[in-house]
């Protein structure tokens, strides 16, 4: 079974569920970004991970993306720390076999600009008692598919959107693998 992960930033994520999957042969993973300089691209290669880059028009337009996944037979997609929207034609083409992980409790605090640091400003700001993790589906609107888990943290009154985000990091590595490991298995066995 081949995963790609989609990411733009620092891939920490990204690399968690690498290292976990390690010993299981029967996934391969592949890393698509749409930045060229983004960390994750080098720390993925330095796993042994084959890589991509596109650009909006690879992604919206000439169907370039799609293709890479289709050559590689993806069959599953996680977005993790990736930015930009899905297209229809490659919601369609994985019905259900893609996710996204957003670092707050939605419906709350999520949609398009709701990233990093924001959201965690956003959650301070409305003086939340508690943030969290969301896994969901993704379909054609930001950070509107359905929840499939969500694991909670406490906001305190010192927190900053700094402290908040490494509790949230935390949630995030530990919880991500296994959520993931458990859809492929379902997904294996329908
Ligand atoms: C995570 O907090 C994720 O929820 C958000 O972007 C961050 C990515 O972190 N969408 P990393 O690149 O995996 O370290």
């Amino acid at each position: 079974m081949t995963i790609a992960i989609f990411a733009s930033g620092t891939g920490s994520n990204a690399v968690k569920i690498i290292e976990y999957f390690k010993e299981k042969p029967q996934y391969q993973f592949i890393v698509l970004s749409n930045k060229k300089d983004a960390p994750v691209l080098e720390k993925a290669q330095n796993l042994g991970i084959k890589t991509w880059t596109f650009g909006k028009q690879d992604f919206y337009e000439n169907n370039k993306v799609l293709a890479i996944l289709k050559e590689q037979k993806v069959d599953f997609v996680v977005l993790a720390g990736f930015l930009w929207l899905v297209p229809e034609h490659i919601v369609k083409y994985f019905p259900n076999k893609i996710i996204n992980l957003h670092p707050a409790l939605l419906p709350k605090h999520g949609g398009k600009g709701m990233f990093g640091h924001k959201v965690h400003e956003a959650v301070i700001q409305a003086k939340e008692k508690e943030s969290g993790i969301t896994i969901h589906y993704v379909n054609e609107r930001y950070d509107e598919g359905s929840i499939i888990f969500q694991a909670q943290c406490q906001v305190n009154e010192g927190d900053t959107p700094e402290s908040l985000a490494n509790k949230i990091h935390a949630l995030e590595h530990e919880h991500l693998p296994r959520v993931l490991e458990k859809l492929l298995l379902e997904m294996h066995n329908k």
